[in-house]
């Protein structure tokens, strides 16, 4: 038998998923919860948990085991961010304060600031720099319980950029205990380019197959003043050959094509979906395509807020991230993704669990392997400081952990 190695103790309660993603409809909602609990780990694995004499009797903790006391404590698992864009260079401090004084967000874009701007910046920096600060910002995430996230390559747009970061979000993956899915985004036409079409063939030839040496999936941004559906169609057809993951940023400002596309293409997800209408979001309820809700982002830009309860109700897969980027989401923070889930987009608060946990680990094609507090599952643990594990969502900005156990390491 295997060897406790890390022993969390008389906790008030342990919570989890009731089961791994995807989670749809009424089962998002469906939580395991143990109350007292113990979690026995060993190695990098979670062995077990349940009442704490169970616990205790079959997975005794030995002389060198690690014990952390969990009394008037909860645990819950690591939280998963499927969807980040981690790595960029400089910000858009001025931009936020543009837009308090009522600037747009499209108009900065189409006035070449925005996404533009960090462009500019990533690519005057050097991959050193990039690893640093992609680095710093896991860290960030950490802190407040992300140990699985997603980065998106981006602010490149020309290939050796784009090379640069990928490379740079592999650098950083191997000096943080988060552990990092990197994805490749085709973000928005370089400029450079006749159009939107010559530009995506140039993606297509000159990046892609680089890129999905280094990336696990291909993502996006299908708007106006991006790519339409002819160049994205066209974007995953190719991506598709390299065995990459589908993923797609629609439906932010507009509705033009993205959830029919992404059903067509068998995509994994589409984020976003602000301006999803009723008839969207039932087709999206009704697919295998993930409804990644962003609504850090939605109240950074002051954007309508997703249709998530006609999701849910529908029996869509329900995921949430934070979007974190410098211009439309700076927020690293999942916990405060769940209060907003819970207080604006009329998610319970075992939704929201459920929804940045095992539906988040499936978007990142990791169901079974992290997201849940199970045997066998990845020990990423969070020790929350309060007796009631709704406190998550419930203490607005106040993700305070008593003890963080990422792959069976106490942090
Ligand atoms: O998910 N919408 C497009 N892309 C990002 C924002 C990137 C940026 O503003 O730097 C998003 O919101
Ligand atoms: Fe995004």
């Amino acid at each position: 038998m295997s060897e406790t190695t890390l022993f969390i103790h008389d906790l008030e309660a342990a919570v989890s998923p009731a089961r791994s993603g995807p989670l749809r409809g009424k089962s998002l909602g469906d939580l395991e919860v143990h109350s007292p609990a113990s979690v026995a780990i060993s190695g990098d694995r979670i062995l077990a948990v349940g009442k704490p004499e169970d616990v205790l009797r079959e997975h005794p903790p030995g002389p060198e085991c690690v014990s952390v006391d969990g009394r008037g404590k909860v645990a819950m698992p690591g939280l998963v961010d499927c969807h980040t864009h981690a790595c960029f260079l400089g910000d858009r401090a001025r931009e936020f304060e543009l837009r308090s004084a009522g600037a747009s967000y499209e108009e900065l874009h189409a006035a070449g600031g925005g996404i533009l701007s960090t462009v500019s910046a990533t690519r005057e920096g050097s991959e050193d720099e990039l690893a640093a600060v992609a680095e710093r910002h896991f860290g960030w995430m950490l802190e407040h319980g992300t140990m699985t996230a997603e980065a998106k390559s981006g602010y490149g747009l020309d290939r050796d950029t784009e090379m640069k970061m990928l490379r740079a979000i592999a650098r950083a993956a191997e000096n943080t205990p988060l552990d990092v899915s990197p994805t490749f985004l085709a973000h928005t036409p370089d400029r450079e380019f006749e159009d939107a079409g010559a530009y995506t063939e140039y993606v297509i030839n000159e990046i892609l197959p680089e890129a999905a040496k280094h990336a696990r999936a291909a993502d996006i941004f299908l708007e106006r003043g991006s790519f339409e559906v002819p160049e994205a169609r066209r974007y995953f057809e190719a991506a598709r050959e390299y065995g990459l993951a589908l993923r797609m940023h629609g439906d932010q400002f507009t509705e033009r094509g993205a959830i029919p596309l992404a059903v067509e293409v068998g995509a994994k997800s589409v984020d976003h979906l602000e301006a999803t209408g009723d008839e969207g979001a039932k087709t999206l309820a009704k697919s295998d395509v993930a409804a990644v809700l962003l609504p850090a982002c939605a109240l950074f830009l002051d954007l309508p807020l997703p249709p998530a309860r006609t999701l849910v109700e529908e029996g869509a897969i329900v995921a949430l991230a934070t979007d974190f980027n410098p211009g439309s989401s700076f927020c690293e923070s999942l916990p405060l993704v769940m209060s907003l889930a819970c207080m604006r987009l009329k998610m319970s608060p075992a939704e929201s669990l459920s929804a940045c946990t095992a539906n988040a680990a499936h978007v990142l094609g990791m169901s079974g392997e992290v997201g849940r507090i199970s045997p066998g599952y990845r020990a990423d643990i969070l020790v929350l400081d309060a007796p009631d594990w709704r406190y998550v969502a419930y203490h607005l900005g106040g993700d305070r952990f008593a003890a963080r156990v990422k792959s069976g390491e106490l942090l």
